[in-house]
């Protein structure tokens, strides 16, 4: 697959790795061109001049930046991803008084799909953390990659891309199923905090109904 990852941090780092690691064709951007070259010439990625010529060439492009940067990404792409899938891998949080807070009611994906009304998003890869992207096991078991989406067709490519890199995919749903997803990802992340965690911590459906299409 041609994959376009916005965003060359700790998650861009783990998937390029990942992508490349499975035979993906792999585009990457940051803010700073910089961020992105280091990348690409550690994972083997390539780099775009920017967020729009990445998506324009990419069959799925994903969002791996603070989702303070959404809307200012969406504006660049939206002609882009018009029709493809648009992976959305950020999380939600905010900082109160007794800690880190999660507001419910919405999700990024759909807050996400308002912004990209002509693109599929799907939530996928949230609920693991940037190591366990890389490595998807943990204490010998392998990972979930919990997908939530509207679109069919789009879903099935990115439980497909999600499969490639060894997790076990597990379709949760409708997009709307990431409200649960982005809460999994929150339970997780106020752990480590609240305890001083290792943050190797990670999600598995113990006996998980089989949510793919068995092989004919
Ligand atoms: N870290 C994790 O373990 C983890 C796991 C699951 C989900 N997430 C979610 O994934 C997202 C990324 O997390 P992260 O830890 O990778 O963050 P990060 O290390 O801070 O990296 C963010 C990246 O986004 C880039 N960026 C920001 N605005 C951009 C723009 N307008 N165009 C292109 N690139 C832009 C930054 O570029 P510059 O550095 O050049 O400014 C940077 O490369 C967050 O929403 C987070 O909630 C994180």
């Amino acid at each position: 697959m041609k994959i376009a990852i916005i965003g060359a941090g700790n998650v861009g780092t783990a998937l390029a790795t990942s992508f490349k690691r499975a035979g993906h064709d792999v585009i990457i951007t940051s803010h700073d061109p910089e961020d992105a070259g280091t990348v690409a010439a550690t994972t083997g990625a390539r780099v775009a001049t920017s967020n729009a010529a990445a998506a324009g060439e990419a069959e799925i492009v994903v969002l791996a930046t603070p989702f303070s940067s959404a809307a200012e990404i969406a504006r660049e792409i939206a002609t882009a991803v018009a029709g493809k899938p648009v992976v959305d891998v950020t999380n939600r949080m905010s900082f109160g008084a007794a800690g880190p807070e999660i507001d419910t009611s919405s999700s990024n994906a759909e807050d996400l799909a308002a912004l990209l009304p002509a693109a599929h998003v799907v939530k996928a890869f949230n609920t693991l953390f940037a190591s366990k992207q890389v490595d998807p096991t943990s204490a010998g078991a392998g990972l979930d990659g919990f997908v939530a989406g509207d679109d069919a067709a789009a879903k099935a490519l990115v439980l497909e891309l999600v499969a490639s890199i060894g997790l076990n995919p597990v379709d949760v749903g409708p997009l709307s199923r990431s409200r649960q997803l982005e809460g999994l990802a929150f339970l997780n992340i106020s752990l480590n905090v609240a305890h001083g965690g290792s943050w190797q911590s990670a999600w598995k459906l113990i006996g998980a109904p089989a949510t793919q299409p068995k092989a004919a």
